[in-house]
């Protein structure tokens, strides 16, 4: 059925620590393309036990080399020469990022085949098309592109083995500090290609030293004092950035971008080919990977929606790589959730009931906002709800196509509308931190393309069930024909009749070029 529901899963922190430490008796190794697996493998060996391994291809064949036992890479890393220095000269910080190389090439990788490659990216659009159009429903259309665009086991692996190795030189000034991926990595509705979100974790520093509670004295550190946490934050960004710029293989393109509401270091890392965000203080955004990670998690059409609306917002242009006054997958996910709050029954319950749910461990307030909610995604009761998403689709356009953006903003904790506080086109409350509207940056145009596009394909969906399809067997259909580029020039030719004149809308277009600074953190590289 579309309701499969699913029993024990792990929490949010239990998955997050668990990848963690395996990611920390983790390797990466840029190899031959043919390389002979069994001898590769029984090489490695003599540094002990090797639990999984995988190829993939990024500027080069890299394997990914997860041992049994943390000391295994220090062994490792005694064998390991340095580079020779012939014509650049190498910055000697030891990571776990290795070259091999075959000592004799012309008769070591005469007669192999290349290793097997796990992919690491989604298929082209018309492919994806093609292969809808197969699926017997548009409900199993929905999952076929799931199951195409979501992030494989090896590409998530791959992504907390990034951030260990940015928390290996996070470590050389903070000994303790973690980084952590947050967002679309973790939330589970990331999209391979997707970028990688990751967050420096120093609050745990010191909290565990226990004051002595007898004796005559208490001792603190002297530290460095700086006008406000945001300061703190740069500061500490700032440094780490320039040791990631110098010291970081394989780092490269490191921009600090301070000045932004939530500062943050963007680097791409080359040997995995992801697209990176570094942030610091900014607790708030894990937990909320952590809500959606619990909406993702409780049934099955959620992310199927999600997957199908995001992609067919970044195919027409709603939504963008370059930071702007577009949607952003964020603001889609939250539209998308409050959509299936609200549906009779809801599909998800809102944020203040599963607030209500919380025990005591549960409770977070964090910088004053509260981030209380259940983390135990066994004490979540099972919707009653069985529609399927062949009418979830067409009813999720119909009801933002008709949607009074104009009065309206959007909130998933009472899974309910409000008035807007405040003007902005498009409004959808932050569900931590409350005063904030998630997609500030959309602009009046931006939102008038979302609703025209949604507005069309609610139609088009709606002919087809009538059977009024003007489309023959072999022409795409359900999801398939939404995602073809003709939608959008309909909707196009229709709000040309109702908008007037072309120069007001040559302003509205070089209007969402403009780069916003304030919204650099809207990235959404790879999308
Ligand atoms: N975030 C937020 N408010 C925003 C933008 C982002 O709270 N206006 C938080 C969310 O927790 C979000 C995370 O920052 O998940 C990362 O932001 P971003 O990379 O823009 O979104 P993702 O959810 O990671 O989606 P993707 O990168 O796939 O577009
Ligand atoms: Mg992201």
């Amino acid at each position: 059925t579309d309701s499969k529901v699913s029993t024990q899963k792990k929490t949010f922190p239990e998955v997050q620590a668990e990848r963690l430490e395996q990611a920390q008796r983790t390797v990466l190794i840029n190899c031959p393309a043919k390389i002979d697996e069994r001898k590769f493998l029984k090489y490695l060996s003599h540094h002990g036990k090797i639990n999984s391994h995988y190829f993939y291809e990024s500027y080069g064949t890299y394997a990914v080399v997860e041992f049994s036992e943390k000391d295994s890479i220090t062994s490792l890393q005694d064998v390991t020469r340095m580079p020779g220095i012939e014509e650049e000269c190498a910055v000697p910080f030891k990571s776990r990022v290795f070259t091999l190389t075959l000592k004799n090439l012309s008769t070591q990788a005469a007669d192999q085949a290349p290793v097997h490659c796990h992919k690491q990216a989604t298929i082209l659009v018309s492919e994806l098309i093609q292969k809808l159009c197969s699926a017997d429903s548009v409900s199993n259309q929905l999952y076929t592109l799931m199951d195409e665009y979501q992030l494989t086991e090896e590409n998530i692996k791959l992504r907390f083995l990034v951030c260990s190795l940015i928390q290996d030189i996070a470590c050389a000034y903070f000994p303790e500090s973690t980084v952590k991926p947050f967002g679309s990595s973790v939330n589970t509705f990331g999209k391979l290609g997707c970028d990688l979100d990751m967050f420096l974790d120093l609050d745990e520093i010191g909290q565990n030293s226990t004051r002595a509670k007898t004796g005559a004295f208490y001792m603190e550190y002297q530290m460095k004092r700086v006008p406000s946490e945001r300061t703190a934050s740069q500061r500490i960004l700032s440094v780490i950035g320039d040791c990631i710029d110098n010291l970081g293989p394989g780092c490269v393109g490191v921009q600090k971008i301070l000045n932004a509401r939530c500062p943050l270091v963007r680097f791409s890392h080359q040997p995995t080919g992801f697209q990176c965000d570094l942030t610091t203080n900014n607790r708030v955004a894990l937990r909320s990977s952590e809500l959606l990670y619990i909406y993702g998690s409780l049934d099955s059409r959620v992310r199927a929606l999600v997957f199908s609306v995001r992609c067919w917002a970044r195919v027409h242009g709603i939504t963008s790589n370059i930071p702007g006054h577009w949607i952003t997958n964020f603001s889609l996910t939250m539209m998308t959730l409050f959509f299936l709050q609200k549906r009779t029954p809801p599909i998800i319950p809102t944020l203040d009931q599963l607030k209500a749910l919380a025990d005591s461990e549960d409770k977070h307030i964090i910088q004053g906002n509260d981030c209380t909610f259940a983390s135990n995604l066994n004490k979540i009761k099972p919707t009653e709800n069985t529609e399927t998403l062949d009418v979830l689709l067409g009813d999720f356009f119909e009801y933002f196509g008709n949607f009074a953006f104009n009065k309206n903003s959007i909130n998933i904790r009472k899974g309910k509308v409000q008035n807007k506080p405040e003007p902005s086109p498009l409004y959808i409350q932050n569900p931590f931190e409350q005063t904030l509207n998630v997609s500030k940056n959309v602009n009046q145009s931006q939102l008038d393309r979302f609703v025209a596009l949604a507005r069309e394909c609610a139609w088009i969906l709606q002919q087809e069930d009538k059977g009024h399809s003007s489309l023959s067997n072999s022409q795409p259909w359900g999801l398939a024909a939404l995602l073809l580029p003709s939608v959008t020039s309909n909707s196009v030719k229709s709000k040309r009749r109702k908008r007037g004149p072309t120069s007001e809308r040559i302003k509205n277009l070089l209007d969402s070029l403009k780069i916003n600074n304030e919204n650099s953190l809207v990235n959404n590289g790879g999308k």
